[in-house]
């Protein structure tokens, strides 16, 4: 199957691949994995006193499309407030991306991956 540019693109030059360092209270990490395939996603966004997303980073293990979704999002949410971050859908991507039907299910994990990330940050701060 043939990637688009875009895919392409995140996928060579991946932006904010790593993680942050472990115990950061701003941070909120997002673990998920999809049964389709097998591949894993771990994001984490890393959250200003203003509730304000100020950075994030991705690990992902899978393939080019989860690669470059991941990439995207991370680019997508910088900037943006929790409630922000939780409305990009993962069409939205896959539009992006322009990702054929059988490659949606890896901008659901990007989805999904933000989700829980916002989820886990919450939790820490008792939101
Ligand atoms: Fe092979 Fe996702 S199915 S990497
Ligand atoms: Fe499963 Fe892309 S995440 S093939």
């Amino acid at each position: 199957m043939a990637y688009s540019d875009k895919v392409i693109d995140h996928y060579e030059n991946p932006r904010n691949v790593g993680s942050f360092e472990k115990g950061d209270q701003s941070v909120g990490t997002g673990m998920v994995g999809a049964p389709a395939c097998g591949d894993v996603m771990k994001l984490q966004i890393k959250v200003s006193d203003n509730g304000i997303i100020e950075d994030a980073k991705f690990k992902t293990y899978g393939c080019g499309s989860a690669i470059a979704s991941s990439s995207l999002i991370t680019e997508w949410v910088k900037g943006k407030s929790l409630d922000e971050a939780l409305a990009i859908k993962n069409s939205a991507i896959a539009e992006e991306l322009a990702l054929p039907p059988v490659k949606i299910h890896c901008s659901i994990l990007a989805e999904d991956a933000i989700k829980a990330a916002v989820a886990d940050y919450r939790k820490k701060h008792n939101e």
